[in-house]
């Protein structure tokens, strides 16, 4: 099944419980969470988290850009995340490997996200304990940037890892996703497609998940 992630980094903020209404059609509520640091912008935390768990029964993706996840991971379930990935790059691995046993630990579902400048291999060590593999087809910082097309090898790659290991883990990709490049990006094997400014760019957000679900 295909699955939409609509991004809120591209939401209104003065209206975002009418924003998270808009967008009702869609599987999963994307939370960008960055701190400045992992990537140079600072987005939002686990306060405004709590306002968005508060207003919706929709699953939460939270993207933590932010280094060392581990020292967050347990706010942020707290706060009402569903899905929690962490960078590859956030850490050393084996710091890594406990932020996804601390998601795990809080019931959780644990992602793995990896940078377009991070091989499809830095997911091996990991695959068995992940829910999710988020494949970046930006540099993570910003909304709003054109799509990656030769990160597809990589979706491609991690696609084939999943399914000769026979995980139950989906393939998320995030970045310039509009219904053109989600074609792409579901041919190459991802399912779960984040969008941004495509959602919430469009007049009927409804029509625009359904056409990027495809
Ligand atoms: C980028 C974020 C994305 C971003 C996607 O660092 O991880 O989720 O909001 O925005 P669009 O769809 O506009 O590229
Ligand atoms: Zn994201």
């Amino acid at each position: 099944m295909i699955k939409v992630a609509p991004s809120i980094l591209s939401a209104d903020f003065l209206r975002l419980g009418e924003d998270i209404a808009s967008i009702s059609a869609a599987d999963y509520i994307h939370y960008d969470v960055m701190d400045g640091v992992f990537v140079p912008n600072i987005s939002f935390g686990m306060s405004i988290l709590k306002a968005v768990r508060s207003c919706t029964d929709m699953v939460i993706d939270a993207h933590l850009m932010i280094t060392r996840p581990l020292r967050y991971v347990k706010e942020f379930a707290k706060a009402g995340a569903d899905i929690i990935t962490v960078h590859a790059e956030a850490d050393t691995p084996d710091n890594i490997a406990a932020a996804i046993a601390a998601i795990k630990a809080e019931g959780k579902k644990a992602g793995l996200s990896v940078k377009p400048g991070t091989p499809a291999s830095a997911a091996a060590p990991y695959i068995a304990d992940l829910d999710l593999i988020l494949v970046m087809t930006v540099e993570p910082g910003f909304g709003g940037q054109s799509f990656m097309a030769d990160m597809m090898d990589k979706v491609r790659q991690i696609r084939a890892m999943i399914d000769a290991g026979g995980y139950d883990c989906e393939l998320e990709v995030d970045g310039g996703i509009n219904p053109d490049t989600a074609r792409v990006c579901v041919e190459a094997g991802a399912n779960v497609l984040v969008a941004g400014s495509s959602v919430f760019g469009a007049a009927d957000r409804a029509q625009r998940i359904a056409q990027i679900r495809g």
